[in-house]
């Protein structure tokens, strides 16, 4: 069933967003805390993205990642402006995606830190030449064919072109670690 206003046909029980603004009160969106409020509770899973950089593997932690088409697969991941990563991966056109156990959490924190030839000790490489975690229970490798300026990141998109699931597993998500991205 759908109600007609001036806004056009909206469902019923929907009300025209300036309504809702009124009813919640105005500017909500611009209040800082109550948007970290919302953001925080977006379930996220907690990877470890890789790249060829410059002066050897790259990998970091990053939350902000998904699929976002099936055919042709494609993947983005969102990577702060500022960060060595970004120039590594615009440099190789590549970047790797590796998904972790749910008790894995002291992997991911040996990434918090620069990697230290211990980790390098722990990669493979794909054929684009990114970082692949041998202790990942999946990773893939993907090949840029977009990037979007967005804000204090950019979102590069990927095609997959390699892909392998090393052993079934739960994952680590974000909320797992008690780690927070935000600011
Ligand atoms: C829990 C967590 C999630 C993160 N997620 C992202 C992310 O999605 N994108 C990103 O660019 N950096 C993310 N980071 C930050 C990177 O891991 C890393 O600190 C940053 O790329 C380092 O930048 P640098 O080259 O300036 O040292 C995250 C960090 C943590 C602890």
């Amino acid at each position: 069933m759908a109600r007609r206003t001036r806004h056009g046909n909206l469902p019923v029980g929907l009300a025209p967003l300036d309504r809702v603004n009124e009813s919640i009160g105005v500017g909500m969106a611009e209040d800082r805390a109550e948007r970290l409020k919302v953001f925080e509770l977006f379930p996220y899973g907690l990877f470890l993205v890789g790249a060829n950089g410059a002066k050897g593997p790259t990998v970091i932690i990053a939350t902000w990642v998904s699929q976002v088409s099936f055919d042709p697969p494609l993947v983005m991941i969102s990577i702060e402006k500022e960060s060595e990563i970004r120039f590594d991966i615009e440099r190789s056109k590549h970047f790797s995606v590796n998904v972790l156990a749910s008790g894995d959490k002291e992997i991911a924190r040996s990434y918090l830190r620069p990697p230290t030839s211990e980790t390098h000790d722990e990669l493979l490489f794909g054929l684009g030449g990114s970082p692949l975690v041998k202790r990942a229970i999946a990773w893939l490798e993907a090949s840029i064919v977009n990037s979007i300026d967005a804000g204090d990141h950019i979102v590069f998109i990927g095609k997959v072109t390699e892909a392998k699931l090393i052993r079934q597993d739960s994952v680590l998500n974000l909320k797992d670690t008690g780690w927070k991205y935000s600011r």
